[in-house]
Parts: C-alpha cells; structure tokens; sequence
C-alpha cells in the first residue's frame, strides 16, 4: 500500500543518453526519414492535406433534344417524343408507343384473354371495375369480362420502335458554384463558337468538351444495345463529375462524362414505360380521350463534385503530426536498444537512475559539511 503512494507521488523526468552505436543511429534516421517520406509523398503530395474540400456543389440542368422520326406512317418530332417539355435534367425520349384512339365511358370487354381468367387474376385484376357480364367469344378457348369504363381497352400489341430516336441530339448546358470558395463556371467552353456547336458530337475520347450527345452514342458508352432498350424503355445516367483543384488555373477545371444504365435488368418489369392522354369533346358533348403507352428511354443528368483549395489551418494541423510523428523513431530504438541490443542491462541501468530523497540528503548533509571544513 505505502509501496503504491510512494510510486504514485514520485516524478518522473526525461534524462538524455547518447548511444554511439552505428547501427542504432542508422535505424533511427531510416525510421525517420519513412515517416517524413510518407508525411511528404503520401498525406501533403498525393492526399493534399494541405487543402480544404468542398463537396456541396450548385448546379443547374437545362437539356435541348433534337431530333424527328416515323412512328406508324407519320412523322413525330420532339414535341411528341420528349416528355417533359421544359428541358429538366429528368427527360424521357418516347421510342415506342402504343396507342388507343377515340376511348369514351362505356362497357367493353377486356382484350387479355388472361385477365378474363379468374384463376390468374392478382390484386393488380381488380383495377378495371367489371360489369360482371362476360361475353363468349366465337373462339370458345377465351371468354372476355366486360368492364366498365374508358373503352375500348387498351391494346398491348407492340410495333417496332423509331429507329430515328438513335440519331437524336441531347443539348446539355451545366452550370455549377462552389460556394466555399465562390467559384462558378459551366461546361460550354469559352472559346466555343456557333459553329463548333451546330456540328460537334461528344466523344469520350476525340471530343471531350462538345456538350451535344447523339443518344446511340450515350447508350454504346453505357455498354447498351439501342434496339433492346428501344423496345422495352429503359433509364440511362449522364454523369457530369467536376473535380478541381483550385490552386491550379481555372482552365483545369473541366467537366467530365460518363455514361451507365440505371435500371437493372430483370425479367418481371422490364424497361421503363409510362401512359398519358389527350382530351377532346365531341360537337355532341361525349368526352373521348387518345390514351398512349409510351416506351421511352429516360435520360437522368446527374452532376456531382468537389472542389479543393489551400488552407492554413488544415496544413498546420499536418505539418505538426508529421513532426509529433518524427518523434516515433526514438520509440522502436529504445525497444531495441533495451532488449536487443548488446550490454541491454547497462543501457537500462543508464537510462532508469532511481533518486531516493533520503539518500539525496545524505549527499548534500556530506557535501556541505565538507565545504564548511574546507572554509574552515
Ligand atoms: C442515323 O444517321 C446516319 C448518318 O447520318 C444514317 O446513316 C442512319 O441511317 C441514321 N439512322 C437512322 C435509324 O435513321
């Protein structure tokens, strides 16, 4: 117990001993050195310490498709295929459709043989209000429930898609902020001309700053196929990435793309489709409504970044670790000069001096008596 307090109020302070061993000074400067190397290299060079991040990026999206083609012997431009109209960062390109003309409230009966059956018929049967007659048709295998409704129901035979859609154009003008730094800038390159834009196409290797997309290019650099993802819709993902470094000029900070397809495959609900409709009055006053399946690609401009500028307070905090870290080589020393090391035992009696206050008395009651014999 007294042991315990004794060590518990004694003091201990640093005593230096210098080694001449060859070896042990060449470890310690290598252990030194790795840690500043890796201070250097590694923390201020390569993860540059020495800057401040931000990630919050400010963006604004407006999109410009271009483009027409022929669906069903008549030819449809953006304003029937471009859903929505407003040029958002979100746009659908219509690739098929399929489309039920002059439905009105009626009875009529359903079309899929297979929702007549009651047997396969899921929660998703029940949507359409029956009438609860069902019609035999001349085919005895499949008998029609009517239904009450917009008639007559739609029909799900599908045609082929407009091929035209690959050869459209995608405008896309990006403008972006890092407000921690007040930094501002868009993807149209200042030195770009009228000309330049009427006839470039992105590339993602001969063409990188040219901001119009030909939609069969986006799909390859997805790794899509045009005419599959055609036919069943489907969600591919513009990704405008800005990572600058600030200390640098302002030219070197650029846009980059890149192209990947959102949806997964899978074999349940496949692609992407959506329905609308337009509405009329006959002179008679009956409603009647077009209903359109639309099976559409959708684009999602998606823009992320980072911007990063010299800082004082981050790189003071780092200089000092590296320099607090420089100091670890004097720990691995000791262990080896405490353990490993020839004459260990001396060392240790060198480098642990135990001082007893008693003894310390002793010494200087003798020193000074001494003294005063020698004044006397
Ligand atoms: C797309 O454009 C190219 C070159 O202008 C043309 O050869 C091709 O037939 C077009 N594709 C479609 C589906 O119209």
């Amino acid at each position: 117990m007294s042991a315990c307090i004794a060590s518990f109020f004694s003091y201990e302070t640093t005593k230096s001993v210098v080694v001449k061993s060859w070896t042990l000074g060449l470890i310690n400067r290598i252990v030194q050195l790795l840690i500043l190397a890796y201070f250097i290299g590694w923390v201020f060079l390569h993860e540059k310490a020495y800057q401040v991040q931000d990630t919050a990026i400010e963006s604004s999206v407006v999109t410009k498709v271009k483009g027409s083609g022929v669906y069903n012997k008549t030819i449809m431009d953006i304003t029937d295929l471009v859903s929505p109209p407003q040029g958002s960062s979100v746009f659908s390109i219509i690739t098929n459709m399929i489309i039920t003309e002059d439905q009105k409230q009626d009875h009529c009966p359903e079309v899929s043989s297979a929702r007549a059956d009651p047997s396969t018929r899921g929660p998703s049967g029940h949507i359409r209000i029956m009438t609860g007659r069902c019609v035999n048709s001349s085919n005895s295998v499949d008998s029609f429930c009517e239904v009450k409704g917009w008639c007559p129901t739609e029909n799900d035979t599908v045609t082929t898609p407009i091929m035209e859609v690959e050869n459209f154009t995608i405008f896309i003008k990006n403008n972006i902020r890092f407000p921690m730094f007040g930094f501002a800038k868009g993807n149209l390159q200042p030195d770009i001309t009228q000309d330049f834009l009427k006839t470039c196409s992105f590339h993602t290797q001969d063409n990188i700053y040219c901001p119009i997309f030909k939609v069969g290019d986006v799909l390859r650099f997805a790794q899509q196929d045009f005419y599959s993802i055609a036919k069943h819709g489907g969600v591919v993902a513009i990704k405008i990435g800005w990572v600058c470094d600030l200390d640098k000029s302002e030219e070197f900070c650029n846009p980059s793309y890149s192209f990947v397809r959102l949806d997964k495959k899978n074999n349940v609900s496949k692609g992407y489709n959506f329905r609308y409709a337009k509405y009329y009055k006959a002179e008679n006053g009956t409603k009647y409504r077009t209903l359109i399946k639309a099976i559409a690609i959708r684009f999602d401009v998606i823009v992320y970044g980072a911007a990063r500028k010299f800082n004082v307070i981050p790189t003071l905090i780092n200089i000092v670790a590296a320099l607090t870290s420089v100091g670890l080589g004097t720990v691995l020393c000791d262990i080896i000069l405490l353990n490993f090391l020839k004459g260990a035992q001396q060392y240790k009696a060198k480098k642990f001096e135990e001082v007893e206050e008693e003894e310390l008395e002793k010494q200087t009651m003798k020193l000074t008596s001494t003294l005063d014999s020698i004044v006397d």
